[in-house]
């Protein structure tokens, strides 16, 4: 895959850009990354708050050739690629909290969100999007407690196009092994070490049924493991579930 990268000052969500580009012709390895979002979009519909030249929001145009049911484990191969740079360039023990998000000192440093468009049954395209917070200060009161950035954990100014050149290029690597094998195992053993909800209790909020059990990690179908009070053992669905630790966040 060849990547083809377009910058933007200002848009709406760099996920919407880069499916309209897909619309209009766009071709895997396409890569849209702004300065600011004006409607940054976060999973369950939130928003994700995109301040101008501070931090990285970039998304990236797949069209993989694995079966619609496949398409979530992109996100982990996406969180695992971006912990592995952090932890190699910026030196910090970022962890996964299973499936989308990267976590430092218990506060939430990346997110990620994957939209799948289906033609029949068959995938037209998976955009990934990555907002990763790098240079903030400060954040606003209501993320003061649940947010952190690179800057805050290393009171250093993170070069932003380092880090995006490294991603992309990490997950080249990782995306590749994804299509071969059609599965996680050649991430798994590393990524369940960087797991943040390993053998921790925690909250799983699936649509019309939430229960707390203990996360075990994830096996090679990137569904996170889980026993529950009863002792009996739970594979949880990436798509649209989340878990959250019982007394927070993590
Ligand atoms: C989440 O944690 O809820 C996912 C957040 C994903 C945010 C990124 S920022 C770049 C890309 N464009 C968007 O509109 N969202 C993703």
């Amino acid at each position: 895959m060849e990547y083809n990268i377009v910058y933007r000052d200002v848009i709406d969500s760099t996920n919407e850009e880069v499916r309209r580009l897909s619309e209009s012709g766009g071709e895997q390895g396409l890569v849209v990354v702004a300065e600011k979002q004006t409607a940054g979009k976060g999973r369950r519909g939130r928003n994700w708050d995109s301040p101008e030249g501070t931090n990285l929001y970039f998304s990236i145009l797949l069209k993989p050739n694995v079966e619609p049911e496949n398409a979530p484990m992109l996100t982990l191969v996406m969180a695992y690629s971006v912990a592995r740079v952090i932890r190699e360039q910026e030196k910090l023990p970022v962890q996964i909290k299973w499936p989308n998000d990267l976590v430092l000192s218990g506060r939430k440093l990346c997110g990620i969100l994957t939209e799948m468009h289906l033609a029949g049954s068959q995938i037209e395209d998976v955009v990934v999007g990555v907002g990763i917070n790098v240079n903030t200060a400060e954040f606003p009161d209501d993320l003061k407690d649940k947010a952190t950035s690179l800057y805050m954990e290393k009171t250093e100014k993170a070069d932003r196009r380092l880090l995006l050149n490294g991603i992309l290029e990490e997950f080249q690597k990782w995306y590749g092994c994804f299509l071969r094998e059609q599965n996680l195992s050649f991430l798994l053993e590393a990524y369940n070490q960087m797991l943040v909800n390993g053998n921790r209790e925690v909250l799983v909020l699936e649509p019309g049924n939430e229960y707390e059990a203990e996360a075990l990690g994830i096996n090679e179908q990137g569904e996170l493991l889980v026993k529950k009070k009863d002792g009996s053992v739970e594979n949880v669905f990436a798509g649209e579930v989340s878990v959250r630790g019982i007394y927070g966040y993590v």
